[in-house]
């Protein structure tokens, strides 16, 4: 656990990015020192960011006073005493070692010796602007990608030197203000500029080659990445001569084949930006995409192979920070390694470069991504959910993976186990395009043994002798409700909501979530939760017993330690009475009434607002999952749990073979409201 303890945020460089890794500090609620040259470089960068909230008023993502209560988060001053109270700084000044360099020798006069201190830069070595302050251990890179108030990646990167207490508080800072991280050593380019510059310049030897012209290959680059954006329209956004010094950087450093293209270097000289615009010719496809994914292959797997960044972590870097639909990992499995070993060798061979070996000799041997890491602190076992863009959701990959994992875990001897998730959501659902794509097939054998998957993971867990915590520090839905409802505690934090979102999707919670809801938290309030798919905030989740503990952020890891030393929770007894008088109309309602009478109409909601609304909830759901639900959470409440989650698996087929199921699954990846068989009560 670190022993740092980052609240006071502080910035340093009020421009472009300056100004919105601020923004997104202070929209997550932490105040932050945004500190630049003077008073008025300081208020630029205020106002920069006031006018980026004003357009999200326009276009009604905020309200006006959210925009005043996160700008009230920001204080913008050219004081550097007030950088004593700062627990974490990350610099953000022009991209000059120099200018850098004497940011970083004052910062060590300033700042408490324990402070960590970050660093934006994108070309230079964190060790050679870290090495000129004091304690260079707490120092780290933090590599934003623009914009960093609404693009998630950032690279946290440890240099020789850094304390792995530091980084593990800068990477925990970093998922306090929402922020997807990821690892990268000290090396040029780190892991996502290391193949993303190689890609543009890539474009642009071809341009110099002949092989295409620029309308073309803009278009196999996006047809073939899946992109919005090909190279030449991104070199256009972000400035042309940026790409070259970027290529620049990597040549210098690395090898010549990351030098800049002649038409790159030629294009700066003219100062102009690319014309991209015309008709593409698209017999031209295969010679392009070949040669950009050959690029690509190359340069992940070699910066793999040399421990710049994980497999998990270079595919994460292209889906959260350049939005690419698949990693080139994801890219390499689906060519065929061998065949992305061949494209990788055509392109650098004449480079007297090697393919290395990750690829080059894995035969048809698909390349292993972990959904599912496990890790080991002190006295615990750590199982965490890595596939933040997909809000960590479950599929029967990550049930193997997690079952293995569990396995680890009890081999370990290890005092707990700690569940946690990456990105915004601990773990949100289950995936349902898997779901649509086998009940569109009419199979139903392959949902079958997704559930007996899950089913086995979490019996796994409560059979343990291990006491397992969920750690909950964003969504937690349907799945993720399920796995935290089956770990002996659940520690939250404020941004953690619960919820089971099925019934209005046309199934019920099929991973035993009909069988420990209600005996955690009492029948009335488990018919509640699965018929409306309220979802329930973390002080909520705390009074009715979802959750046993809420926590500031940077405490959960602490509190959850805490609780792995209680031992394992030796039988909850199921709850008879609303946990206090706000949960009294609803515990009673739920009591009273059965589905059928609730979706007839002929019930009393004696005027409560609670009820009423979830009355409504109710009338957006498929009746049919929601007379499944009843009937499971009726038949089942007083039996033993294990009879009652056999029982559960056992009318899965029945649940999801009813039209609803297809219907609501369908329109939730559709984007449309769902329209379920009618009322017939
Ligand atoms: N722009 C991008 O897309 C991008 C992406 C990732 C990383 N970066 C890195 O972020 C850093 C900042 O880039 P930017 O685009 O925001 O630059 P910018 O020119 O917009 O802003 C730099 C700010 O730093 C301030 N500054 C300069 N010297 C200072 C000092 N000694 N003390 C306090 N403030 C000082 C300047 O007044 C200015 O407000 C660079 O290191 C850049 O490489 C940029």
């Amino acid at each position: 656990m670190s022993a740092y303890n980052i609240r006071q945020y502080a910035v340093i460089g009020a421009g472009n990015m300056g100004s919105g890794i601020a923004q997104k500090i202070a929209t997550e609620g932490h105040p932050v020192l945004l500190v630049d040259v003077n008073e008025d470089a300081a208020n630029t960068g205020l106002e920069r960011i006031r006018t980026l909230l004003q357009k999200g008023v326009e276009r009604g993502v905020f309200k006006p006073e959210k925009v005043e209560r996160i700008l009230g988060n920001v204080t913008p001053t050219a004081d550097w005493s007030q950088l004593a109270d700062a627990d974490i700084v990350i610099e953000a000044v022009f991209e000059d070692l120099e200018v850098k360099r004497d940011v970083f020798r004052r910062l060590g006069d300033v700042c408490k010796p324990d402070a960590i201190l970050g660093t934006n830069t994108s070309s230079f070595l964190v060790k050679d602007v870290a090495s000129v302050t004091t304690n260079p251990e707490r120092v780290v890179g933090l590599h934003y990608f623009y914009h960093p108030a609404m693009n998630r990646l950032v690279e946290v990167i440890e240099h020789e030197t850094t304390d792995p207490a530091a980084f593990d508080a800068a990477w925990a800072a970093q998922e306090a203000i929402g922020k997807t991280p990821i690892r990268s050593a000290d090396a040029p380019g780190f892991v996502v500029n290391r193949y993303f510059v190689p890609w543009i310049n890539e474009s642009v030897r071809l341009l110099d080659e002949g092989v295409a012209d620029i309308p073309t290959i803009e278009w196999a680059a996006k047809k073939c990445f899946g992109v919005g954006m090909g190279p030449f329209q991104l070199m256009n956004v972000t400035g042309v001569p940026i790409s070259m010094h970027a290529a620049n950087t990597l040549g210098h450093t690395l090898h010549g084949f990351y030098a800049p293209a002649k038409g790159l270097c030629d294009q700066v000289e003219k100062g102009e930006d690319w014309d991209f615009d015309g008709k593409a010719d698209e017999s031209k496809y295969n010679a392009i995409a070949d040669r950009l994914m050959g690029v690509t292959f190359y340069v992940a797997a070699q910066l793999v192979h040399e421990s710049v960044g994980s497999v998990e972590d270079t595919d994460i870097g292209a889906r959260v920070g350049l939005r690419w639909p698949m990693g080139p990992f994801q890219m390499i499995n689906k060519a065929g390694v061998e065949r992305a070993a061949a494209l990788a060798e055509a392109v650098v061979v004449s480079h007297g470069l090697e393919v290395p070996y990750l690829i080059a000799n894995s035969g048809d041997r698909r390349i292993h991504i972990s959904m599912v890491n496990y890790e080991e602190s002190e006295n615990l076992a750590l199982v965490k959910f890595s596939r933040p863009d997909s809000l960590n959701a479950l599929n029967v990959q990550v049930g193997l993976q997690l079952m293995t994992a569990i396995e680890r875990a009890r081999v370990s001897g290890k005092s707990g186990l700690v569940f946690q998730g990456t990105g915004k959501a601990f773990v949100a659902g289950a995936d349902i395009k898997f779901f649509v794509d086998n009940l569109e097939r009419n199979t139903f054998e392959p949902i079958y043994h997704f559930a007996r998957v899950g089913h086995d993971c979490f019996r796994t867990m409560s059979g343990k002798r291990q006491p397992t915590i969920a750690r909950v520090q964003g969504l937690c839905l349907g799945g993720g409700a399920e796995l935290s409802g089956a770990c002996d505690f659940v520690v939250c934090s404020p941004k953690a909501s619960f919820g089971f979102p099925e019934t209005g999707i046309g199934i019920i919670p099929g991973l035993g979530g009909t069988q420990r809801l209600p005996r955690r938290i009492g029948l009335p309030l488990a018919k509640w939760m699965i018929y409306t798919g309220q979802i329930v905030d973390a002080n909520a989740a705390v009074e009715i017993g979802l959750a046993d503990a809420l926590v500031p952020f940077a405490e959960l890891d602490a509190t959850c330690a805490e609780f792995v030393k209680r031992g394992r929770q030796s039988g909850r007894t199921t709850p008879v009475t609303a946990p206090d008088t706000r949960w009294q109309s609803l515990w009673d309602f739920f009591s009273s009434y059965s589905v059928s009478d609730i979706m007839s109409g002929v019930v009393d909601t004696g005027g409560d607002a609670q009820v009423e609304k979830s009355v409504k909830r109710m009338s957006q759901k498929s009746y049919h999952a929601l007379l499944a639900a009843e009937g499971m959470l009726n038949a089942t409440v007083d039996m033993e749990i294990e009879a009652g989650l056999d029982m559960e698996l056992d009318h899965l087929r029945e649940v999801f073979l009813h039209p609803d199921a297809l219907e609501g699954m369908k329109s939730l990846l559709e984007g449309r409201r769902p329209e379920f068989e009618a009322v017939t009560a």
